[in-house]
């Protein structure tokens, strides 16, 4: 029998199941825009993925690119992003987007982006994952609580996160890093839901240790108060 690993897994469970979201590839092109990508992900930084559809589309329909972004007025950009919350994410958006205009586009590599204004360890992976197609490890919270589950993870987060980080390096693959990355999100924002996990339908099942511990919901511990 052939060993299927857990990314194997989850990417053929993602290839049926992804969901449809503006800023992830068209059928056809393999890898997505840096610069839909970047919004995207400055977007969803503390706002979900419905609130952030609407301006997602105003944001891209008014500044299709990096350079066209880069030359709106401040004034303008924070007009538009009135309601989404969390200003400082939209003047940082204009300081980014003018840096990765001067520099050409956005840079390839971790160590690059999170230079970039606004961009930190997170973002920085998502993009370079997302729409690089490097082999970057990216973690938010969902993220955290697929893998404290998967693995069963005692300790309570946050003193969990460096297991947790080195247990998501470990199973995430050297191809479609980026698309691994999304299925473990959108993993994390359905079946493995924070509360009342869906497991009969999770393609992890089978390899999960809080499943295999009849209480994944447990998982991540909480800290004694
Ligand atoms: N949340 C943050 N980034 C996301 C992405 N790329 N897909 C789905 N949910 C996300």
């Amino acid at each position: 029998a052939s060993m299927e690993t857990i990314s194997d897994k989850l990417l053929a469970w993602y290839d049926v199941h992804a969901r449809s979201l503006p800023w992830r590839a068209r059928p056809g092109s393999p890898l997505t825009d840096p610069y839909r990508v970047w919004l995207s992900e400055v977007m969803l930084q503390q706002t979900t993925v419905a609130a952030v559809k609407p301006y997602f589309a105003k944001f891209t329909e008014r500044w299709p690119s990096v350079e066209a972004l880069a030359q709106a007025p401040e004034e303008d950009v924070m007009a538009a992003w009135a309601g989404l919350g969390y200003y400082s994410r939209a003047r940082n958006l204009v300081k980014c987007a003018r840096a990765a205009a001067r520099m050409g586009g956005f840079p390839e590599t971790e160590v690059e982006l999170v230079k970039l204004p606004g961009v930190g360890a997170y973002t920085a992976a998502a993009i370079a994952a997302i729409a690089f197609g490097q082999r970057a490890v990216v973690v938010d919270a969902n993220v955290e609580r697929v893998v404290s589950r998967l693995f069963a993870i005692a300790q309570p987060l946050p003193a969990s996160r460096k297991t947790i980080r080195e247990k998501a390096g470990a199973i995430t693959p050297d191809d479609r890093a980026g698309d691994f990355a999304q299925a473990m999100m959108d993993l994390g924002a359905g079946i493995c839901a924070a509360r009342d996990p869906d497991c009969a339908l999770c393609p992890l099942a089978a390899d999960c240790q809080g499943y295999a511990s009849a209480d994944p919901a447990r998982f991540p511990i909480k800290a004694a108060k």
